[in-house]
C-alpha cells in the first residue's frame, strides 16, 4: 500500500465528523471517495494531508512512513499533495506567476514548472500571461491539478475536481485525470458517478462519517454495485 489509513477519527470540538475510517491506495491506483454533502469526505482528505487533526488512535502511513498529524508542508514535500475543494488561485497574479510561486517550495525551476503544467494541459499556454482571476472554474481546476504535480508527487488527493463545472470542461478534467492514471496514484472525492465508474480502480463510499463500502471496480463488481444509495 502507498497510503494506508486505519482507525481514522476526526473531531470538531466534541462533534465527531469521521469514525474509525479505513482507506488504502496501492501504487499506481486511482481510488475514489464518494458520499453526500456533509458525509466527511473533505475532513478525511484534510486529515490525511495534515490540515486537520487526526484523533489519537488514528494510523496514517504514506510510503511506509507514519505521517499522522505531521505538518502539511512536510507531508507535501514527502510526495503527498492535496488539491483543495475551493479551487482557489491567486487571482491578482498571472497564471505564470501562480505556477512560479508553487514551484518555489519544491525546489523546481520556474521554467520546468510551467513546462510541466503545459505538458498535462497544453491549452493553458495561451493563458500564461493573464491574471488567474480571469480563468474559468475548469481552467482553474486544471491549473491547480497541474500545480500539485510540481515536484512529481507519488500521491495526489483531489477534492471534488468537477464540482460546479460546465459539462464541456468536465470532459477536459476527465481527460487529464485519465492521462495521469497509472503515473501518479490518486485519491479523488467525486460526486459524478459516471466519471467515477469510468476511472476508478477502487471506490470508497461513505455516509455520516463512516466508510460503508469498499469496492474493487473490476468488471464483475461494476454491475452489482449500488453506489447511488450514497448520493
Ligand atoms: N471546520 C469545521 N468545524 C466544525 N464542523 C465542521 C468543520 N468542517 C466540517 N464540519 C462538519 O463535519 C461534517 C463533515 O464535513 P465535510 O468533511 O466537509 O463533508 P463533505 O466533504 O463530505 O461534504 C459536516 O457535518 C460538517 O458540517
Ligand atoms: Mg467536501
Amino acid at each position: 500500500m502507498l497510503l494506508e489509513v486505519e482507525h481514522l477519527d476526526v473531531f470538531y470540538g466534541k462533534a465527531q465528523a469521521v469514525h474509525s475510517a479505513a482507506i488504502g491506495v496501492k501504487p499506481g491506483e486511482m481510488a475514489f471517495l464518494v458520499g453526500r454533502n456533509g458525509a466527511g469526505k473533505t475532513t478525511i482528505m484534510r486529515a490525511i494531508s495534515g490540515f486537520t487533526r487526526a484523533g489519537a488512535d488514528s494510523r496514517i502511513h504514506f510510503n511506509g512512513v507514519d505521517i499522522a498529524n505531521h505538518r502539511p508542508e512536510e507531508i507535501a514535500r514527502s510526495g503527498l499533495r492535496y488539491v483543495f475543494q475551493d479551487k482557489r488561485v491567486i487571482t491578482k497574479l498571472t497564471v505564470r506567476e501562480n505556477i512560479h510561486l508553487a514551484a518555489y517550495p519544491f525546489h523546481v525551476s520556474p521554467k520546468a514548472a510551467v513546462a510541466k503544467i503545459c505538458d498535462i494541459y497544453p491549452r493553458i499556454e495561451k493563458f500564461l500571461n493573464i491574471k488567474a482571476g480571469g480563468l474559468s472554474g475548469g481552467q482553474r481546476q486544471l491549473l491547480l491539478i497541474g500545480r500539485a504535480l510540481i515536484g512529481n508527487p507519488k500521491l495526489l488527493l483531489i477534492d471534488e475536481p468537477t464540482e460546479g463545472l460546465a459539462a464541456g470542461i468536465i470532459e477536459d478534467v476527465f481527460k487529464v485525470l485519465s492521462q495521469l492514471k497509472g503515473d501518479v496514484s490518486m485519491l479523488i472525492v467525486e460526486q459524478n458517478l459516471d466519471l467515477v465508474r469510468r476511472l476508478a480502480d477502487r471506490i470508497y463510499a461513505m455516509k455520516e462519517g463512516r466508510i460503508m463500502m469498499e469496492l474493487d471496480n473490476s468488471a464483475d463488481s461494476r454491475s452489482g454495485s449500488n453506489l447511488e444509495q450514497f448520493l
